[in-house]
C-alpha cells in the first residue's frame, strides 16, 4: 500500500499554486473524490490483516485531514485574494475633496446694487422695491409727464397693455412710497428698469436706484452733501471731485446732472470720460411741488429732493469693465472674477 502521507504531501504541493477554484476542485476530486488516490487506499483497507486496518485507516484518515485543510486554506486565500480584488478595482478615496466645493460669486450688478442700497441704508435711509409692470399714471402722469407730454418721448417705453408698462425708471416709486409712507420720508429703491434701446452702451433692461428724502428741512445743499458723500464713499476716493449742472426732469424743480472727475484718469482726459475729465454719473432735484401735491402733502411745509442713478455705469467705474455687454452675457471666465472679496 502507498504511503497515505506521502499522497497527502503531494497534494497539498499540488495545490499550493492553484489560484483558479475550478482547477482546485478538480485536484480535489483527483486526491478525494470517488476514484481518488486516498479514496482508492480506503478501498484497499479490506485486503489488509485485520491486525493493520486500524493503524492504516488512521494515516488514510489523518492525509485525508491534511489535504482538506490545504484545500480550505486554499479556498479562503482565494476568496481572500478575489475580495482584495474587488476592493482595489472600486476604491474610493473618501478623503477626495467632492466636486463643486468652489463657492459661487454674486453677480457685479447685485454687489453694487448691495453697495449703494447699504451705504444709502447707513445715513438712515429705508430700503423698497416696487413693481416693474407699471401703469402709466405711476410711470408718467404722477411724475408730472401728462399723457401726449413731449418728455413721454424721452423714454423708450415698452408698453404691456393700452395703459401698463415696463416701467422705465425707478421713480414711479417716489410716489407709490409717499402714498403709503407718512412725511418725513427718507428711501433708497433699488430695481430694474426698462427702455426699447439695444447698443454698445444701452440694455433694454437696467436697473436704477432712486433716492428720495421729504422733511421739513431738506435742500438743495442737503441733496449735494449726500450725492458727493455718497460718491466719495462708493468709489472710496475721499477727495473725488463733483460738479451739478442744469438740467431738465418734469419731476424735479429745479432739475440738475452731477458729474465727478474722471475715475479712470483722475480728470486729466482718457478714454472713458470722452477726454472731458468728468463723468455723468445721475439725475437729481428739489421734487416738484405738481408731485407732492396730489399726494395731499402740505408743499408749504415739506420740502424733497430725488435722484435716479444707473447701477451698470457705477459697477463699470468702479470695477473698470469696458463693455456694458459683459454685465449680461454670462460668461463664467468674466463672473468668476468677482467671486470673493470684491464690494
Ligand atoms: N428718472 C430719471 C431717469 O431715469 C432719473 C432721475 C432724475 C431720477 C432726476 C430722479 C431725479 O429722482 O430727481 O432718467
Amino acid at each position: 500500500m502507498q504511503d497515505p502521507h506521502l499522497i497527502a504531501a503531494e497534494a497539498v504541493n499540488a495545490m499550493a499554486a492553484i489560484d483558479d477554484p475550478a482547477l482546485l476542485e478538480e485536484v480535489k476530486a483527483r486526491y478525494l473524490g470517488k476514484s481518488g488516490s486516498l479514496t482508492e487506499l480506503l478501498k484497499q483497507l479490506g485486503k489488509l490483516d485485520a491486525a493493520e486496518r486500524p493503524a492504516a485507516g488512521a494515516r488514510i484518515n489523518e492525509a485525508k485531514q491534511q489535504v482538506e485543510a490545504a484545500l480550505q486554506g486554499r479556498r479562503d486565500a482565494i476568496a481572500r485574494r478575489e475580495l482584495e480584488r474587488r476592493l482595489a478595482a472600486e476604491a474610493l478615496d473618501v478623503t477626495l475633496p467632492g466636486r463643486g466645493q468652489g463657492s459661487a460669486g454674486l453677480h457685479p450688478v447685485t454687489r453694487t446694487l448691495a453697495r449703494i442700497t447699504e451705504l444709502f441704508h447707513s445715513i438712515g435711509f429705508d430700503v423698497a422695491d416696487g413693481p416693474e409692470i407699471e401703469s402709466d399714471h405711476y410711470n408718467f402722469t404722477a411724475l408730472n409727464i401728462p399723457a401726449n407730454h413731449p418728455a413721454r418721448a424721452m423714454h423708450d417705453t415698452f408698453y404691456v397693455g393700452p395703459s401698463d408698462v415696463l416701467r422705465t425708471h425707478t421713480s414711479p416709486m417716489q410716489v407709490r412710497y409717499l402714498e403709503t409712507h407718512p412725511c418725513p420720508a427718507k428711501v433708497v429703491v433699488p430695481g430694474r428698469v426698462y427702455r426699447c434701446d439695444s447698443d454698445m452702451t444701452h440694455t433694454p433692461m437696467f436697473h436704477q436706484v432712486e433716492g428720495l428724502w421729504v422733511d421739513e428741512d431738506v435742500s438743495f445743499a442737503g441733496l449735494k452733501g449726500v450725492l458727493v458723500d455718497f460718491m466719495r464713499a462708493f468709489f472710496e476716493q475721499d477727495a473725488l471731485r463733483a460738479r451739478f449742472r442744469p438740467s431738465f426732469f418734469p419731476f424735479t424743480e429745479p432739475s440738475a446732472e452731477m458729474d465727478i472727475g474722471c475715475v479712470a484718469c483722475g480728470g486729466a482726459g482718457c478714454r472713458v470720460c470722452s477726454h472731458t475729465g468728468w463723468l455723468e454719473v445721475l439725475g437729481c432735484g428739489m421734487v416738484h411741488p405738481n408731485v407732492l401735491s396730489p399726494l395731499g402733502i402740505d408743499t408749504e411745509r415739506f420740502v424733497g429732493f430725488a435722484f435716479g442713478l444707473g447701477v451698470e455705469r457705477l459697477a463699470m467705474l468702479r470695477y473698470g469693465v469696458n463693455d456694458l455687454r459683459l454685465f449680461f452675457e454670462n460668461d463664467l471666465r468674466f463672473l468668476a472674477q468677482f467671486r470673493e472679496g470684491a464690494r
